[in-house]
């Protein structure tokens, strides 16, 4: 087999509890700022749709689980829900959401799956934004305490934990752009929100070692490589600025435990900085982790910006750079896009030559599509470009290991097609389609492809 991988390696997809659950507001689920916001501003979400709308994973599990196993997955990621489990955020734990979780992880496991989970997927309790979300030290402690309780009920059969996914999103959502709840645009309340993510993450960590379960804990990171749009030394300063905020913002103090200087020197100079408590950066330190997941889509391609600083405006990343589409750059015909294939040898190369070569894995990569309805033949959609997007990133995954990657595996985004924020069903990424109206489940063409991959291996 020309592109064999080594035993045991993961093979799965990943996906979330607010985005395939359903039963939103009921068997004792509060509303997170997605119920929210949703209840709000409908008409921000694309065709209206919310967060009620999915494959409704809550009642369908069993099937769905069965879909995995049919798949070939060894590995499958989803998330447990806070607002579920703790209602309010703190206190009381919801029964039903026990007894709900445990059936999944435990039919997962009787079908050969080992499930990954994931502790927050961009749903904070409505309870806990209330009183500040992230920017408020109390939630950091709430979210400890909700983690170590998920590490208590589930943790003797979980054995591979994530305290958060893409953490920077939220940040750049909520409050710098404006595509996540609470809608602010405020640097300095950003970084704030970043720092307190990864205090509330080490936290976590901490408990979950301190109970010498026997599994591993990690945390999902977004890498997204930023290159220069030319190597004049403003475009390369730019580029590495970008690098810094938006990709080792999280991941140096999730693998060396602490914040890269030129960051800190660079929020300190525009009077940006987060304020410290003692003790914060002994808690970092505690929070490197086990296991790194990567989500992989497209790069940054950096171009300088010529007005630089106007000290005008609030410090914005937009000071600095802009996020350029570089012409002739392969593109994804159907989201904008670019797709570039060997930007996953680049990550994981940087990881191994700079960062001790950790152990990783691919937590999400995928292709999102547009109108997919238009590509079905004989009742199956016939997603071949899927089929090309999937192998080219393979092929250059296995480049890596052959060079003495530390990868593990490998996740696609996502199973079954998914609500997808503000997206909701603009664009569909499963390797299985969801009938909304009917809640049936056919695979692809790409879903029967992965299953083979799977199970040889490897692929030809
Ligand atoms: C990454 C996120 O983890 C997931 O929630 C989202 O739906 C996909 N990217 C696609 O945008």
């Amino acid at each position: 087999m020309k592109y064999a991988f080594p035993k045991e390696f993961w093979w799965g997809s990943a996906s979330s509890a607010p985005q395939t659950e359903g039963e939103t507001l009921s068997h004792g689920k509060s509303a997170t700022v997605w119920d929210h916001w949703y209840s709000q501003q409908p008409t921000r979400f694309h065709n209206d749709v919310g967060p009620q709308d999915t494959s409704t994973f809550y009642k369908n599990w069993r099937e769905d689980i069965a879909l995995l196993k049919q798949l070939n997955h060894n590995t499958f990621r989803t998330s447990i829900s806070w607002a579920r489990l703790i209602p309010n955020g703190r206190g009381e734990v919801n029964q039903e959401a026990v007894t709900f979780y445990n059936q999944v992880i435990d039919e997962m496991l009787a079908q050969g799956v080992q499930p990954f989970i994931n502790l927050f997927h961009f749903d904070m309790p409505m309870a806990m934004q209330e009183i500040g979300g992230w920017e408020n030290r109390e939630v950091v402690q709430a979210y400890a305490k909700y983690a170590d309780t998920c590490f208590e009920l589930f943790g003797d059969r979980v054995k591979h934990w994530f305290t958060f996914n893409e953490p920077v999103v939220p940040v750049e959502g909520g409050y710098l752009y404006d595509f996540h709840y609470p809608n602010v645009v405020d640097f300095k309340r950003a970084a704030t929100v970043a720092y307190h993510t990864m205090l509330a993450h080490s936290l976590a960590v901490k408990a979950y070692r301190a109970r010498n379960s026997g599994g591993e804990i990690g945390i999902i990171l977004n890498l997204t490589p930023s290159y220069p749009r030319s190597q004049n030394p403003a475009d390369l300063k730019a580029a590495n600025i970008a690098d810094l905020m938006f990709n080792r913002s999280f991941l140096d103090p999730a693998l060396r435990g602490e914040y890269p200087q030129e960051l800190v020197e660079l929020l300190k100079k525009h009077d940006q900085l987060p304020a410290c408590q003692p003790g914060d950066k002994e808690l970092l330190q505690q929070g490197v982790v086990d296991l790194l997941g990567i989500n992989y889509y497209q790069p940054r391609r950096i171009q300088c910006r010529d007005s630089m600083v106007n000290p005008e405006s609030p410090f914005m990343p937009e000071w600095f750079f802009d996020n350029y589409v570089m012409p002739g750059r392969k593109m994804n015909p159907h989201r904008g896009w670019e797709i570039y294939e060997q930007g996953i040898y680049d990550i994981l190369t940087n990881l191994r030559e700079n960062y001790g070569n950790p152990r990783c894995f691919i937590s999400e990569n995928g292709m999102g599509v547009e109108h997919e309805l238009r590509f079905e033949k004989d009742g199956r959609i016939d997603d071949d470009y899927r089929i090309e997007f999937v192998s080219g990133h393979l092929k250059w995954l296995h480049r890596a290991l052959q060079e003495g990657s530390g990868c593990l595996g490998y996740h696609m985004w996502t199973f079954i097609d998914c609500w997808s924020w503000m997206n909701a069903y603009k664009n569909r990424y499963g390797f299985i389609q969801l009938d909304l109206e009917t809640q049936k489940r056919t695979v692809k063409k790409s879903g029967e492809w992965f299953a083979a991959v799977s199970k040889n291996n490897g692929f030809d």
